[in-house]
């Protein structure tokens, strides 16, 4: 009985610590391109260019420039925004919401308008 326990919280544990490392912080601050890079290269360059986001990497395509919009929506649900045409036809990328407090950084790093929506992404 006692063992059925023990694996649970070995499994909370387990959980806990898989969260954190890459977990930003809640705190309000301006956009941090050097956040956004190291973020990107632990969240993002698995699959994206890991030296240059303007290049297609191994999985995903080139996202250089993509809007804090485009982001957001890939992101917190791995859709797009209204009218965006996707540069692929794929769905192999996940959400990740547990980045929504580091979109900012992101967006910094990647080139694009920290604050409003911006239309071109090419
Ligand atoms: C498991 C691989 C994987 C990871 C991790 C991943 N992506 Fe993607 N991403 C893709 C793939 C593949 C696509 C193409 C659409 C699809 O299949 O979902 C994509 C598409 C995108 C697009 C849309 C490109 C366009 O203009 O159509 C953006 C923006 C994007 N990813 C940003 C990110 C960011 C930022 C991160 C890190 C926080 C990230 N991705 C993490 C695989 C990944």
């Amino acid at each position: 009985m006692w063992r059925r326990y023990l694996l649970y919280v070995v499994f909370l544990l387990a959980g806990a610590c898989s969260r954190e490392p890459n977990a930003p912080s809640q705190t309000a601050r301006a956009p941090d391109a050097n956040r956004g890079r190291s973020l990107y290269l632990s969240n993002c360059a698995a699959c994206h260019n890991s030296s240059d986001p303007a290049r297609d990497g191994p999985i995903g395509p080139a996202i250089k420039g993509s809007s804090r919009e485009l982001l957001e929506a890939r992101i917190l649900k791995a859709s797009y925004p209204p009218g965006y045409q996707p540069k692929r036809k794929t769905a192999a990328m996940p959400a990740q919401p547990y980045l929504k407090s580091a979109i900012p950084d992101l967006a910094a790093f990647l080139g694009s308008d920290p604050a409003p929506l911006k239309k071109d992404h090419k």
